[in-house]
C-alpha cells in the first residue's frame, strides 16, 4: 500500500478530446532527450488484467453501476501501479500516466452521478497514497472538446450531458486531500501545449 513519490510520478487529464495523448507522448520524449527515464502508461489499461477490463467498460454493452464501473477502474489501476508504476518510481524512473484517479472522481463521481464524495472515498480507500505527484489539467473550451470528438464516442464519450459535467468536473474539482493539481491552457499547437505542460511541471521535476 505505500506510494513512492521521490521520483515524480505524473498524471496528465482531462476531457475527451482535450489532446492528452498527444501531450503525454511530448513530455515523455522531451524527458527522455534530457537524459531522464520514462514509463508511460493508459488507464484503463497497461498490465493484462487491465486491457481485459479495458475491453468490458469501453467496447461492450455490459450493463454497469457506476459503483460497478468505478470498482472496475479501480481494480485496473491498483494492478497497473502494482505491477508498473511501482516498480518503475523505486527505479527513478519518471511515471507518465495518460488518466490516473481523477478520472475516476470526475467522470464516476461528477459527471456519472455516483457523487464526488462517494467517489473520493472509494479512490482514497483503495489507493491511500498510491496517487500521482502531480496532475496536469488540460483545459479547453467546452464546444471546442466537442467539435474534437466529431460525434464519435464510447460508453463515456457518446452522452452531451455526461460530456458536459466531465468539462465542468474537470474545471472545479480539487481531487483528493493532498492532490496537487495544475490546470493548463490545451488551446494552441500541441508544441505550444507542451512548453506550457513542461512549464507548469517545473517544480515537480526538479
Ligand atoms: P481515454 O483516455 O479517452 O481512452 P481513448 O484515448 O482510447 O479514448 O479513456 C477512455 C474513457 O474512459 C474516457 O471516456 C474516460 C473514461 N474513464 C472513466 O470514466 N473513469 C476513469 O477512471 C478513467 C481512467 C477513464
Amino acid at each position: 500500500m505505500s506510494a513512492d513519490h521521490s521520483t515524480p510520478f505524473i498524471a496528465i487529464e482531462g476531457i475527451d478530446g482535450v489532446g492528452k495523448s498527444t501531450q503525454v507522448r511530448l513530455l515523455a520524449e522531451r524527458l527522455e532527450a534530457e537524459g531522464r527515464s520514462t514509463l508511460t502508461v493508459r488507464e484503463p489499461g497497461g498490465t493484462e488484467l487491465g486491457e481485459q477490463v479495458r475491453r468490458i467498460l469501453l467496447e461492450s454493452s455490459t450493463p454497469l453501476e457506476v459503483e460497478a464501473e468505478l470498482l472496475l477502474f479501480m481494480a485496473s489501476r491498483v494492478q497497473l501501479y502494482e505491477e508498473r508504476i511501482g516498480p518503475a518510481l523505486r527505479d527513478g524512473r519518471v511515471v507518465i500516466s495518460d488518466r490516473f484517479h481523477l478520472s475516476s472522481i470526475v467522470y464516476q463521481g461528477i459527471a456519472r452521478g455516483l457523487g464526488e464524495q462517494r467517489a473520493g472515498q472509494i479512490v482514497w480507500g483503495v489507493l491511500g497514497d498510491r496517487r500521482p505527484s502531480i496532475n496536469v489539467v488540460l483545459t479547453l473550451p467546452l464546444a471546442d472538446c466537442v467539435a474534437r470528438l466529431g460525434g464519435e464516442g464510447d460508453r463515456f464519450e457518446s452522452q452531451p450531458e455526461v460530456l458536459e459535467g466531465v468539462w465542468h468536473g474537470f474545471q472545479e474539482s480539487e481531487g483528493l486531500p493532498g492532490d496537487r493539481i495544475v490546470r493548463i491552457d490545451g488551446a494552441g499547437p500541441p508544441e505550444e501545449v507542451a512548453a506550457r505542460v513542461y512549464e507548469g511541471l517545473s517544480d515537480a521535476l526538479r
